[in-house]
């Protein structure tokens, strides 16, 4: 398994680089992006793109293919390292720290589901359930208990002793929602984790996710295509040629 697996006058951007120091402080963003750019040789896949999440909230990033939206996650969980532009995430700047705590801030810190789940095939659904835990230390049988109180969560305790090439795509993806929570992550990043299934599936893990993260008071950056699964968030980015654009809904 490999690692993972601006616009300051839209309400509720909080621009400005003073964040950084009091993203702690109830109300502001627990991760902002300022300004990143990213480019992949002649192609920039991010422009100026900033957004910022708070502590609890679902924010939907939507636009085009190619326009720039897994990079901007990507960037934003320190998988990769955007050429300019700062991520902080809870007053650490991100671009700044080294590799190693960088990648044991994404393991306790954060989850990731992704289009095709990414479980672990040779593994049985509750392994791959318990494998965060595992990795973190955690005993087998503990982290094992903890595997079955998610999946039961997620509504498919019944497939724990099944392989991920014996469950059907809307199952694998709530196994892989349960992996991502488990670990009880402040940041849950999801790149279009419904993309593989028919609406009606899409639907119910959209639901679970993002129940199980507001219960858990996990923020939530969900990207997707659809306006369907957009509805479950409490507001947009829209990224299109790497620049983004924040929206507020009414309420
Ligand atoms: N590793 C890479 N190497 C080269 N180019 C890349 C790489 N990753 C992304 N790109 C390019 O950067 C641009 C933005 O890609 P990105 O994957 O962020 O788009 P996206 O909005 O997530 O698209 P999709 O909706 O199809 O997933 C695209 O032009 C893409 O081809
Ligand atoms: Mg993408």
């Amino acid at each position: 398994m490999s690692e993972l697996a601006s616009e300051s006058s839209i309400p509720g951007w909080v621009g400005g680089r003073e964040l950084a120091s009091e993203s702690s402080i109830p109300g502001q963003p627990l991760l902002s992006a300022i300004s990143m750019s990213k480019s992949f040789g002649p192609t920039e896949a991010l422009t100026d793109a900033s957004m910022s999440i708070a502590a609890g909230e679902v924010v939907a990033v939507m636009g085009p293919s190619g326009s720039g939206k897994s990079t901007l996650l990507h960037c934003m969980a320190g998988i990769i390292q955007p050429d300019g532009g700062t991520v902080t995430y809870d007053g650490r700047d991100l671009g700044a720290m080294p590799d190693g705590p960088r990648s044991a801030l994404r393991r306790s810190e954060f989850g990731f589901v992704f289009q095709f789940g990414q479980l672990v095939p040779e593994l049985t659904c509750v392994e791959n359930v318990a494998l965060p835990m595992r990795l973190g230390g955690m005993k087998r049988r503990e982290a094992e208990r903890n595997a079955r109180e998610w999946l039961a969560k997620l509504e498919v305790e019944d497939v724990a002793g099944k392989r991920p090439g014996e469950v059907s795509g809307g199952q694998g993806q709530r196994v892989a929602v349960a992996r991502a929570l488990v670990t009880g992550p402040k940041v849950v990043f999801a790149d279009e984790p419904t993309g593989a299934l028919d609406s009606l599936n899409g639907e119910h893990v959209m639901r679970l996710l993002t129940e199980a993260a507001r219960q858990s008071g996990a923020a939530v950056i969900l990207v997707t295509h659809e306006p369907r699964v957009a509805a479950y968030s409490d507001r947009e980015v829209v990224v299109r040629d790497g620049r983004t654009r924040q929206l507020e809904y009414a309420k």
